[in-house]
């Protein structure tokens, strides 16, 4: 068995993050969404594993390295467009060989791991299978329809009138046939090699395609809102933990659920946990709420800030506003302007959104 993480693509919607960063670096809970995706087929046993990259080649490969740090066998498949999930697919047949694999989208986070879909492809003799997700709003994504004998009968995507309520969620098991099918699919009308209709070729010429009904929660970080909900799942979910070169001051208070990393400062602050707060970063004089993970090396001071993602060395201070909900990228300075005339000032980048 191996691996296949899906790490190119362009993240627009995540712009203007993703200008400068690849979308799967992006950390929730204080680590990379890719980093996740890698513990939890590492956690299933697998240990050879290809990354599918793309413009932001550099950049993954500088963070992820040979893999050894996770146990892992990495190989890099340098995808030179963008040109779909079948593609990917494609692409990556001499890394893959005969071998069956587990395919993953890597700005996917999923609750729980991927240990009991790997075991249950291993005791069938199906040629693929497919996780599926229970949601409220079929037609939001690509849904499957069943058969009476358990097995997909068709894939549709955001269909007006749902089959189903069963949505596909990005992870794959297939054998070595899916390459038949994406070498016999032609491009969408958005000019993709789908996956879903490789998937369909495969139903249609006989293979056997098997869902597995994911219970837990399962988000694609592709959006800001997405990236937020993410956080605030896993961080419940983590371990909390305080560095013992963490510094809490005697006027400060840190409930049980907090995580501080090595070196993180904590002065005359309240800090309500689900959170972390990273490695050297200070928090001063300030209340951070529940489902906040702030970087590395950045300092909060005279600020209140609930439901956030923080990157590294970003300055917040003096606002008198709770900052919530927000998204705020690496090297950024909030701060206050008390010069006259008043007035809100920005240096926003490219792509950027401010509500005031
Ligand atoms: P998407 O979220 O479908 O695409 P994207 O990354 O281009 O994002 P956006 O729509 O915001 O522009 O991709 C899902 C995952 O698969 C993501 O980790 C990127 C990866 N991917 C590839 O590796 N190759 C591809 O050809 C495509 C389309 C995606």
């Amino acid at each position: 068995m191996k691996g296949l993480i899906l790490s190119g693509g362009k993240g627009t919607r995540l712009y203007p993050l993703t200008y400068t960063r690849a979308k799967q670096l992006i950390p929730v809970a204080n680590k990379p969404v890719l980093i996740r995706v890698i513990e939890a087929i590492r956690e299933a046993g697998v240990e050879e594993i290809g990354i599918v990259v793309g413009q932001t080649a550099e950049e993954i490969k500088n963070t992820l390295g040979d893999g050894s740090a996770w146990n892992a066998k990495l190989r890099y498949i340098p995808q030179e467009s963008p040109d779909g999930l079948a593609h990917a697919v494609k692409i990556s047949r001499d890394f893959l060989g005969d071998d069956p694999f587990v395919m993953f989208l890597g700005d996917n986070v999923i609750e729980g791991g991927i240990a009991g879909l790997i075991r249950d492809f291993d005791m069938n003799e199906w040629n693929c299978q497919i996780v599926l997700k229970q949601v409220d709003n079929p037609s939001a994504y690509g849904v499957a329809e069943m058969q009476p004998n358990g097995s997909i009968k068709a894939l549709v995507e955001k269909p007006a009138h749902p089959p189903s309520n069963l949505a596909l969620v990005g992870i794959y098991m297939f054998d070595r046939h899916i390459f038949e099918a994406v070498n016999a699919i032609q491009p969408s009308g958005r000019g993709e090699y789908e996956i879903t209709d490789a998937i369909q070729w495969l139903i249609e010429h006989g293979y056997s395609v098997f869902p597995h009904v994911h219970d837990g929660w399962w988000i694609d970080t592709g959006k800001p809102t997405d990236m937020l909900e993410a956080n605030s799942h896993v961080l419940e979910e983590i371990q909390p933990a305080i560095a013992e070169s963490a510094e809490i001051d005697a006027n400060s208070t840190v409930d049980s659920r907090v995580t501080l990393q090595a070196g993180a400062r904590i002065i005359n602050s309240i800090v309500r946990g689900p959170t972390i707060i990273g490695k050297a970063t200070v928090i001063e004089n300030s209340y951070i709420g529940p489902f906040t993970s702030v970087y590395h090396h950045c300092q909060v001071r005279n600020c209140q800030i609930e439901r956030s993602i923080i990157l590294e060395n970003s300055r917040i201070s003096d606002i008198d506003q709770t900052l919530r909900d927000s998204l705020i990228g690496r090297n950024v300075r909030v701060q206050r302007s008390d010069g006259k005339p008043s007035g809100i000032k920005m240096n926003l980048g490219d792509h950027g959104t401010l509500w005031v």
